[in-house]
């Protein structure tokens, strides 16, 4: 049985993140979205609402799980009997810190991370960007799912809008 992790602050998810999940639920016999409950950043969506989002959006998938961390990433994989954790790269720019993480990780518990290649189409996709948009008014339909966009606009109501 093979089980993977798929861990990120997703604040919010995203289709890229989302597209990532799918995939890697097809390679897989059992997936566990890792929502960490600390994101280095402050978040605009608390843990609960973050996990909240994931689990409706994977309704669709039966073997997926989430779940929620703190403290080190290995230490959940090993609880959580996963043998390996799949990261979305989007760019060359990801690469540095990503693979920087998953030698740290293989290092400390030699948990290994493969890399899933984004969809072209959400390359340029990012939480941070997608809250900054959101935030001044924009549109950020067709790169959030419907519920996110939701509550991308339930958060941010009452802030500045421009409609750019
Ligand atoms: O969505 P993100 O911000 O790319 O997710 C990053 C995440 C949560 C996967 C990463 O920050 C993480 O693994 N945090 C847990 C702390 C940890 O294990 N650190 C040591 C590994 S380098």
């Amino acid at each position: 049985m093979h089980k993977a992790l798929c861990p990120g602050s997703f604040d919010p998810p995203t289709l890229g993140h989302l597209d990532v999940i799918e995939r890697t639920a097809q390679l897989f016999d059992e997936v566990v979205v890792a929502v960490v409950a600390n994101p280095e950043k402050a978040s605009a969506f608390d843990l609960e609402q973050r996990t909240q989002m994931l689990e409706a959006l994977t309704t669709h998938l039966p073997h997926v799980k989430v779940g929620s961390f703190s403290g080190l990433l290995v230490d959940y994989a090993l609880e959580q009997g996963a043998s390996c954790i799949v990261k979305g790269l989007r760019a060359v720019s990801d690469f540095d810190y990503e693979i920087q993480q998953a030698q740290m990780n293989q290092q400390l518990a030699d948990v290994d991370t493969m890399f899933m290649a984004a969809r072209p189409a959400y390359s340029f996709l990012s939480s941070s960007l997608i809250k900054q948009v959101a935030s001044l008014g924009g549109s950020v339909t067709g790169q959030v799912p419907a519920l996110v966009e939701e509550a991308l606009r339930a958060r941010f109501s009452g802030r500045s809008s421009h409609g750019c």
